[in-house]
């Protein structure tokens, strides 16, 4: 029995180049809380990669670090952030938005294949009691590009959805657990899909996709960044060996690593959708990224597990199937060839 991992990015191991780097700045004595020549080095990269000149970087430990100081950071504690029903930040972080943002509350829009719509947000916002003392104010709205449904925003999208948040003043969030894959996919400039859009700080995952231990925030607006320099020492999130995390983030964004590794777990999840399609599979949409669910019964999904299929229920009769970087096309066929037996 082959076993085939599909149960998360997460659990996939480390880029071998990004091991390399930790293990190159292993030498010698740096200063410590991000003084050092590699967060200086990454956050020069950051620039150039973003082509914005005052991008500022926040290396943090996880991805829920960094949704929720980035959105602590953009939103005042008697304000709300909109975000689609299924966001990760309001369904998965144990409230830590609220918690680093003073009471910060999450309002969940409903809308099609994961993603908020601009009319959607736009119906959201008109029904709000706009200053009224008694009801928390919207000042943020986060997108999950790629989305946690698998989905995508094309860049006309976010810019959509930007626009009707600039209306109200508002700012707009990504969390970009898996920008990577979204960027590779969709073929854009890293600035295309944020500042350009109108975009003021992302979540920048780089652990599901090759990295070690290092998420950052990424800033285009220096009134956000300025708050963040508080908030990550506050939390806790200010490595004093910031030189390893940097390490990291750098490798992964040189030579377009992160585009390379995001690209080849985006092919494994576009080969077992297109092979799950020809064996008459349910998915629930087209995967566009890394990320399919799937209809099936109980007992056809035990049968996959005994078959030696690792993968998640997200719902009753649904499967989560998730590959990444490390994903091989032997990997998907073996899972075709165990649906093939199923099916
Ligand atoms: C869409 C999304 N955002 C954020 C996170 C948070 O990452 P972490 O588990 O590192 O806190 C995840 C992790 O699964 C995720 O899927």
């Amino acid at each position: 029995m082959t076993t085939v991992e599909l149960r998360s990015d997460n659990a996939a191991g480390v880029a071998p180049q990004i091991l390399a780097a930790v293990a190159a700045a292993n030498a010698g004595s740096a200063l410590g809380y991000g003084g050092d020549e590699v967060t200086a080095r990454l956050e020069q990269h950051v620039r150039e990669v973003f082509e914005h000149p005052a991008a500022r970087v926040f290396p943090v430990v996880t991805g829920t670090a960094a949704n929720a100081l980035a959105l602590s950071a953009m939103c005042p504690p008697w304000g709300a952030v909109l975000c689609h029903a299924g966001a990760h930040i309001l369904t998965s972080e144990a409230n830590a938005t609220a918690m680093f943002g003073g009471g910060v509350l999450m309002h969940g829009v409903p809308g099609e294949a994961g993603r908020l719509s601009a009319d959607g947000v736009r119906a959201a916002l008109d029904a709000v009691w706009w200053g009224d003392n008694h009801v928390s104010q919207p000042a943020v709205v986060s997108l999950t590009q790629a989305t946690e449904q698998g989905t995508l925003y094309p860049v006309a999208e976010v810019a959509a959805v930007a626009a009707v948040a600039a209306e109200r003043g508002m700012k707009v969030h990504l969390d970009g657990a898996r920008f990577a894959n979204a960027v590779a996919a969709l073929g854009c400039s890293p600035a295309d899909l944020t500042w350009r859009a109108g975009v003021s700080a992302l979540s920048l995952g780089a652990i599901k996709n090759g990295g070690l231990s290092a998420e950052a925030v990424v800033t285009f607006d220096e009134t956000v960044a300025a708050e963040l320099y508080y908030r990550t020492k506050r939390a806790g999130q200010v490595s004093s060996k910031m030189r390893f995390q940097s390490a990291q983030l750098l490798a992964y964004l040189t030579d377009d690593l992160w585009l390379h590794l995001a690209g080849s777990s985006n092919r494994a999840m576009a080969r077992l959708g297109d092979g799950l399609t020809r064996l008459g599979a349910h998915l629930e949409d087209r995967p566009e990224a890394n990320i399919a669910f799937v209809r099936l019964d109980a007992a056809t999904a035990d049968r996959l597990r005994a078959a030696g299929l690792l993968f998640y229920d997200t719902a009753p009769g649904t499967i989560r199937l998730v590959t990444s970087w490390q994903t091989s096309d032997e990997d998907v066929d073996a899972a075709l060839a165990a649906f093939a037996d199923v099916l």
